[in-house]
Formats: C-alpha cells, sequence, structure tokens
C-alpha cells in the first residue's frame, strides 16, 4: 500500500496540514500536523467528533467496512455542534488544496459556493447507478438539485429542527400540563413567565449557533410557513412588522434561558432538561438520542412536540456528503456514498442518530415511536428550510445573520431589536 501526501506539491509549502483523526477522536479546529494517507482509504470529514453524534458516524464507519473491507475508513473531522468550527476550517482545507475526499454539507443552499467554487463534483450519475432518484422522496431530490437539474451530494438522512423538548416532571412540578401543545409563541411565554416565577430555568440554550437555532424556530412560529419560507425567497420583507413581532419574541425567549448558554454547546443545553435542570430546549431531533441513551421513555421521561407555533411545518435538513474534486481515489469516495446511501447504512447510522432516513423503502418498525412521528410529519406537513442548518441559506449569509444574533443576543449584546432587524435585513443583500 502506498502511503502519500493528501496535498499537490504546489503550495505545499503554504498548507497547513492538518491531522487525519484517529478512528476514536476528534480534534479542535486549527490543530496541524502532517496528513499523511494512503490510496485506499476514505477521509470523511464531519463534526461528529463527540458523544451520540460520534456514535453514529461510528455504526456507519462499521457498515462501510462492512461492505468495503478493502478499504478503510478515515475519521477526519472537527468538533463543534451544528458544523460551527468545522465550516471555516473545511474552507481553509479546499483553498489551500487539501480536500478531504468527501465531506459533510446540508442539501440546500449551503451547497452553492462549495459548486461554484469548483470543489465538489456532480454525482448525479450515482443516483441512476445506485437507483437513489427512486429511493429518496421527491421534496428532498428537488432540494438536492442545481437548476440545471445537476446533483452534487448524497444525503444520509433527514433531521427535524423545528422539535421543543421537555421534561414532564418539572412541568408538573410548576403546575403547567406536560401535554400541553403551544399554538403560539404568547401562549409559550405565559407558561415560561410561570418557571421563571417559581425559580425554575425555563428554556436552555447553548452558544451562538443554538441561539440561531432558536431564532429560525420563533421566526417560523410566529410568521407561519409562508411567510418563513419567503424570508429566504425574498418575498417577506424583512423590515415589516410581522418580523419585528418575531424578533421581540425571540428577545422575549432569550431573556428565559440560563445564564452559561455561551460556554455550552447544544448537548450540555439538552442534558439541562434530561437532568431536570432546565423546563424546555428547543433543538433538531438529533436531540433525541441523548434522550435515548438517558434510557428515557417518550411520554413518560421526556416530551418531544413541535416548537410553539409550528404545529403542521416539518422544519427540514439533510446530512449529506460530496465527491470532493481534486482527490486521489474517487472510488473510495463512491464507495462511501454507495454505503451511506444504502439501506444497510442508512438504517445503522439513523437509528443512533434520532433522524429519519432519506430513503422511502427501509422498513420504518426498525425505528423508534419518535422516529415513526417523524417519517409521517415529513410525508404530512408543510416543509421548510432550516435556516441554521444550511438548507435555506448559503454559508455567507449565515455567518451574517449568525454575527447578528451574537451582536443582539451574545455577551454585552446590545438587545436592540430595531438594530437587530436591520442587521438582519442586511444579511438579505
Ligand atoms: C446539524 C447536523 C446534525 C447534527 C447537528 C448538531 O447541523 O445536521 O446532524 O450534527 O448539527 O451538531
Amino acid at each position: 500500500m502506498r502511503v502519500t501526501r493528501r496535498t499537490t506539491a504546489a503550495g505545499a509549502t503554504a498548507v497547513a496540514f492538518v491531522m487525519t483523526l484517529a478512528a476514536c477522536g476528534g480534534t479542535s479546529a486549527g490543530e496541524a500536523g502532517p496528513s499523511l494517507r494512503t490510496h485506499t482509504d476514505v477521509g470523511v470529514y464531519t463534526w461528529w467528533a463527540a458523544g451520540v453524534e460520534k456514535t453514529g458516524l461510528d455504526a456507519l464507519a462499521e457498515v462501510f467496512e462492512k461492505q468495503h473491507p478493502d478499504i478503510e475508513f478515515v475519521n477526519d473531522g472537527v468538533t463543534g455542534g451544528g458544523g460551527s468550527a468545522a465550516k471555516d476550517h473545511l474552507q481553509s482545507r479546499l483553498e489551500n488544496q487539501d480536500p478531504p475526499d468527501t465531506f459533510l454539507v446540508h442539501a440546500g443552499a449551503e451547497l452553492e459556493d462549495y459548486i461554484k467554487d469548483g470543489y465538489v463534483l456532480d454525482v448525479s450519475d450515482l443516483y441512476e447507478k445506485y437507483g437513489l432518484t427512486e429511493a429518496f422522496p421527491k421534496d428532498l431530490i428537488e432540494r438536492l438539485s442545481t437548476d440545471d437539474g445537476k446533483i452534487y451530494s448524497v444525503p444520509s438522512n433527514i433531521h427535524r429542527a423545528n422539535v421543543m423538548w421537555a421534561n414532564p416532571t418539572v412541568l408538573e412540578d410548576n403546575g403547567i400540563d406536560p401535554s400541553a401543545r403551544y399554538e403560539s409563541i404568547d401562549a409559550f411565554i405565559t407558561d415560561l413567565e410561570k418557571l421563571d416565577q417559581a425559580g425554575v430555568t425555563p428554556l436552555s440554550v447553548g452558544t451562538t449557533w443554538t441561539q440561531v437555532h432558536l431564532l429560525e424556530t420563533v421566526l417560523l412560529g410566529t410568521l407561519g410557513p409562508q411567510a418563513y419560507n419567503g424570508l429566504w425567497n425574498g418575498s417577506t420583507d424583512w423590515t415589516s412588522a410581522e418580523v419585528t413581532a418575531a424578533l421581540e419574541n425571540f428577545k422575549t425567549l432569550m431573556s428565559f434561558t440560563n445564564s452559561n448558554r455561551e460556554d455550552i454547546d447544544w448537548p450540555d443545553a439538552t442534558k439541562m432538561v434530561i437532568d431536570g435542570e432546565a423546563a424546555f430546549n428547543i433543538m433538531g431531533d438529533w436531540a433525541v438520542s441523548a434522550f435515548d441513551e438517558a434510557e428515557m421513555t417518550l411520554g413518560q421521561g421526556y416530551v418531544a412536540v413541535p416548537s410553539p407555533g409550528t404545529a403542521g411545518s416539518f422544519d427540514f435538513l439533510a446530512d449529506s456528503f460530496t465527491m470532493t474534486a481534486g482527490i486521489l481515489d474517487p472510488e473510495s469516495t463512491e464507495a462511501w456514498l454507495q454505503t451511506i446511501s444504502s439501506k444497510e447504512g442508512q438504517v445503522a447510522f439513523n437509528k443512533i442518530k434520532g433522524s429519519i432516513p432519506a430513503r422511502t423503502d427501509v422498513d420504518r418498525d426498525e425505528f423508534t415511536e419518535y422516529q415513526r412521528m417523524a417519517i409521517k410529519s415529513f410525508e404530512e406537513d408543510t416543509i421548510v428550510s432550516s435556516l441554521a442548518h444550511g438548507a435555506a441559506v448559503p454559508v455567507a449569509q449565515l455567518n451574517a445573520i449568525s454575527e447578528a444574533t451574537r451582536a443582539f443576543a451574545g455577551p454585552s449584546g446590545h438587545q436592540d431589536v430595531a438594530r437587530f432587524q436591520s442587521d438582519l435585513a442586511a444579511t438579505a443583500g
């Protein structure tokens, strides 16, 4: 087996090589080291480097090694929920001609710049070869396809972003009915106030990207699906009174959150609900795996419902993988794409990840009660695209929205809704 450097000789001296992760671990963005790699492996770049996310990736790697025993899976990624650190780091690797063989990217607008810059290859032929056009739902194929009908990534799963998780014991102890569903954000705020007065943390949240996640669900819950979609296609005016109302709601919700929010990522924010330290958390349904891991059952141990005001909408995102341009061994990468799109790969991965398979032809009895609910909702609800998870806007716009959110709600945030609204309006270009 020939060992080779991943980068071209040209520019190699200028390149900050990134240490390939051992299959068992993750590293922080920015750690450098030589990237010695072989022709018969596939370097898979994700931010699933810890906890239940890593367990899901391990399950996928196990299926890969079974299906392709001659190719080694190399865990090549960085930590940071939602890809908060991974995306900048990835960009510098791509610019420095040190591309991962395949990288995790959200289906939808997030792919646009990578396509424009020529960093990813058209994989439409694999859709034909592996029968994926028939196996994946039409809505998903549409979100994956460019205007000229090409597809640049293969999805492993579909997540729902607009889920509210609650601890029923904390709710009952404070006179709140755990079976209550909030049709509006106003009704939700009434109960948050009650919890606050009782000295309980009403709502847990984490660092900036999780706040943007909360913001997206509040925009959806206040505006409704059509006007929410309009924020991304230009038909909803960011400076309108409806958006002001949504941002006021966001400000109010943030005022009921934990004070250590800037120091924690989603697992700790969700854990506050698991441990009974907070009543509610709004997070994508990767969080269900944390409840599963804590051996809590849906209904008794935890509540999972659409976030306030969003019943009937499925706030969609899908994890997908690329065939990166300029790599040494496209065949090994094709093998990875084959595994993640196979029935066996999708079942093994999604059982742990909490998401639903992108394929529609898998046996739903393999999945939990929560996942069966999500499958049904994906089939029946209005599908909208997630902001925080790359479905709605390209990376640069999300970065600008995240900066505006941090300036508003982050450490020493200005808390001025009018200024926040005009900053957000400016991101729409
Ligand atoms: C999302 C990703 C999920 C999960 C989450 C938290 O962006 O699509 O699979 O990893 O971030 O890290």
